[in-house]
């Protein structure tokens, strides 16, 4: 049987006698990466640097809920804001493949600065069993590219270290409650985030609007469906055209967002979720009336295949 307290009795030892300098890990608040830091941390305090970097496309209020866990945590951390080198980077950008690309480079990018700035020796990721081990696993990656920093220890001549590697996510689960981590569980999001589901190029005003549909998204969702009968991922995308309608009594000529839930074991398949219509019927409401320039909503009806989860 599993035991959290011998696991982080004996994993902090061993990362004492592994970890001779100074380390950083990009901390994404998630559950992996997170227990990755604070038993990095309980072994080498604050020689470990945890890195958020807010790339402008993450959800309503993430990096001031990230600052929040990394303080009560007492990281020695530096949350980026890089948001303006992203939307700069990725201005007038059209093709879903190359926008993911920009945005893993420019993360490695900002990235190498802060390891650089800070003497980092060691690179901390919070990598679990199954995202090495090969279960044709490997589909997804030739479907879309997923940014990580998987190239950066040859890179950047750092060490890896891995301290989660041969761990399940329901044992890392342990672990943070055995040490009292409290970290809400999400869904998962992506790594290049809000950027790609706002469908075609990224601007200020389509991440204003995305970011505040998928937030009336989660509310509602949540509102409705305790943890456990929630679908696995529920969001908005915003959609690159407009259509005729109404508001008040003016014609209006407004976007239109699609209302994607989905439920999926690991997201290799899914199944779109039978969402019921006082649900959609309140989501619907609310986006077009607190979002001035929606005027249209619909619902995702699609399973992967033939679909992907995401619309880009
Ligand atoms: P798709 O859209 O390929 O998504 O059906 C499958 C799952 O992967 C998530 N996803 C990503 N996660 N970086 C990530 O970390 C990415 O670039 C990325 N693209 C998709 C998606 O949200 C779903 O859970």
């Amino acid at each position: 049987m599993f035991r959290a307290d011998k696991f982080v009795e004996e994993k902090v030892k061993e990362l004492k006698n592994t970890i001779k300098g100074k380390a950083i890990i990009a901390c994404s608040g998630g559950v992996d990466s997170t227990t990755a830091a604070v038993l990095t941390q309980m072994a080498i305090g604050d020689a470990l640097l945890a890195v958020f970097v807010d790339t402008g496309f993450m959800r309503e209020n993430e990096a001031k809920n990230i600052e929040a866990l990394f303080s009560k945590l007492k990281f020695n951390y530096r949350i980026v804001d890089a948001s303006r080198e992203f939307i700069d980077a990725l201005r007038y950008v059209e093709d879903p493949e190359k926008k993911r690309k920009i945005i893993g480079a420019k993360f490695i990018e900002v990235f190498e600065r802060e390891a650089k700035n800070f003497g980092a020796e060691y690179l901390i990721q919070g990598t679990i069993a199954p995202d090495w081990i090969e279960s044709g696993g490997g589909l997804r990656d030739t479907i879309k590219s997923h940014h990580n920093v998987g190239g950066l220890p040859e890179r950047m001549n750092l060490k890896l270290v891995e301290p989660l590697r041969d761990l399940y996510k329901d044992e890392v689960r342990e672990i943070a409650e055995y040490l009292n981590l409290d970290i809400k569980e999400r869904q998962p999001f992506p790594g290049p985030g809000l950027a790609i589901r706002i469908i075609g190029p990224v601007d200020e005003e389509k991440l204003r609007i995305v970011r505040r549909a998928n937030a009336i998204v989660e509310e509602e969702v949540e509102k409705q469906y305790p943890f456990e009968m929630r679908p696995w991922q529920y969001f908005a995308v915003l959609l690159p055209i407009r259509s005729v309608g109404v508001h008040g009594d003016k014609r209006a000529y407004g976007y239109t967002v699609a209302v994607r839930m989905v439920d999926s074991l690991d997201g290799m398949s899914a199944a779109y979720f039978r969402a019921e219509h006082n649900l959609l019927d309140r989501i619907a409401t609310r986006i077009t009336t607190e979002i001035k320039e929606v005027n249209r909503v619909v619902y995702d009806i699609t399973n992967k295949p033939p679909a992907t989860i995401e619309w880009e």
